[in-house]
């Protein structure tokens, strides 16, 4: 018998732990996983030296497709994803028209499958939309629902009773709720006190959006969550205290599950002083305190999943910024190159590869529905997989990566461990810094009952 793939002599990541092992690949799928012996193959890639892990699964995106072209399409935010080790991406709500009606689900769809290079599933919009909506777009493949409480995007925000009816309703239809915690009453007064204190500098986005917008909201989602069967899901974790009430709500015993991506990592408030708008996000970076927490969170498992919240926006939107940092919008380039910053972290003894392939590949498959068809190397699984070398180092610079936006809050950052090979069911998307994955190959994920 001739298979398809054999990956060689890799130090692979299995859900059992660390082992050199030997991964045969055929149609698609992890057909075996063996120390010796393994058949004959139309191509043996020979991982020696460098360690093998699932294709990461990024279930926080915003590709902008439809809807903002000059800011990200699927074509470049998936190439960006293939370069990044990212196999499967769960694109956010806020495209346009949103994802809250049937017709919008299914019409995206359309436009991004012929685009993808990697495979992806979808998140719907739960704001103020009638649950008949929400039934439909969770019986056409939506992975989970995402609230906004603050107005920015207005068909997905919540109010405090419509979160609690699409809680009930999500409980009831066993998808997760996803929920950008910050308080809109809160956002929109300090707001009004950074204005009356003619505030335009950059370190006032961080100053007047304080922890407090953050951890009110993370309580309220939580209490209200508590009174039905929903898995609570809050996205972009920041606060020291948010990340206190979610381990206080797990150890209640509630269904709640926390998320942080590089940018609170890696980043505190006085990048802004160095970086500007471009490390502006929403919520916005906080102290060194607050992101010690979400290190020993991410850790200790109270955080469970890392995700990019890769939200691009131009170069001239961005550097609006400099001028009045509330001229520019809260977001930035990061899918590309969070594995490389994480695996930085690995080999700083910050994580380990363990616990990284958990939160951003197994954790994230299972919470959306895709588990195990994605999320670890096991037999029957997709052979969605990323090569990396531990070694290579990296410099950031936003004129080489592969979205349409040149431009990184990362850039001029330095540090070792690159993917430098990426496959997404057996096909070889990334190799040697190139991306070779065709548009239109990613399949759409329909998460499984
Ligand atoms: O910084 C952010 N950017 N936070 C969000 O919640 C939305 C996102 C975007 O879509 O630009
Ligand atoms: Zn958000
Ligand atoms: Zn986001």
């Amino acid at each position: 018998m001739t298979v398809d793939i054999v990956i060689k002599n890799g130090l692979t990541v299995l859900p059992s732990g660390i082992t050199q092992s030997n991964i045969v690949i055929d149609k698609g799928k992890i057909i075996g996983i063996v120390k010796s012996n393994e058949p004959k193959a139309d191509r043996v890639i020979d991982a020696a030296g460098k360690v093998v892990l699932p294709g990461m699964v990024d279930m926080h995106v915003h590709l902008r497709d439809p809807g903002f072209p000059e800011r990200e399409n699927f074509e470049s935010g998936t190439r960006a994803a293939a370069a990044g080790g990212v196999t499967t991406v769960i694109d956010m709500p806020n495209t346009v028209p949103a994802t809250v009606t049937l017709k919008a689900f299914n019409e995206k769809k359309s436009i991004v499958g012929k685009k993808s290079l990697v495979d992806f599933g979808f998140i719907g919009g739960a704001g103020e939309v009638p649950q008949k909506d929400i039934r439909e777009v969770s019986e056409a493949g939506a992975t989970a629902f995402k609230s906004f409480l603050i107005a920015r995007f207005k068909e997905l925000a919540a109010s405090d009773y419509t979160l609690l009816k699409h809680m009930e309703l999500l409980g009831e239809l066993d998808k997760p709720l996803l929920v950008h915690a910050e308080s809109g009453v809160l956002v929109d007064k300090f707001m009004e006190e950074a204005v009356a204190a003619g505030r335009t500098d950059p370190m006032a986005h961080c100053e007047f959006r304080p922890p407090i917008c953050e951890i009110e909201a993370t309580m309220r989602c939580v209490t209200l969550a508590a009174e039905t069967d929903v898995h609570l899901h809050i996205c972009h974790m920041t606060a020291a205290g948010a990340v206190d009430i979610v381990e206080w709500a797990q150890a209640m015993g509630q269904n709640v599950t926390g998320e942080t991506s590089t940018n609170y990592l890696l980043f505190t408030q006085d990048t802004m002083k160095e970086r500007g708008p471009y490390a502006k996000v929403d919520p916005p970076l906080r102290t060194k305190d607050d992101q010690l927490r979400l290190w020993e969170a991410l850790n200790d498992g109270t955080i469970g999943v890392l995700a990019s919240d890769h939200a691009p926006y131009t170069k001239e939107e961005k550097e609006r910024g400099f001028d009045n940092i509330y001229d520019a919008p809260s977001g930035g380039v990061v899918i590309e190159t969070t594995l490389p910053l994480m695996l930085d972290a690995v080999n700083n003894d910050k994580i380990s590869l363990e616990r990284l392939v958990e939160v951003f590949s197994t954790n994230p498959a299972q919470m959306n529905g895709l588990y195990p068809r994605k999320g670890d190397i096991m037999l029957g699984a997709d052979a969605d997989i990323v090569i990396c070398d531990m070694d290579k180092a990296f410099h950031i610079k936003g004129e080489n990566l592969q979205t349409i936006q040149k431009i990184t809050p990362y850039e001029d950052m330095k540090g070792k461990g690159m993917p430098v090979m990426t496959l997404v069911r057996g096909e070889v998307i990334f190799e040697d810094g190139q991306v070779i994955g065709k548009p239109g190959y990613g399949s759409f994920q329909m998460p499984l009952e």
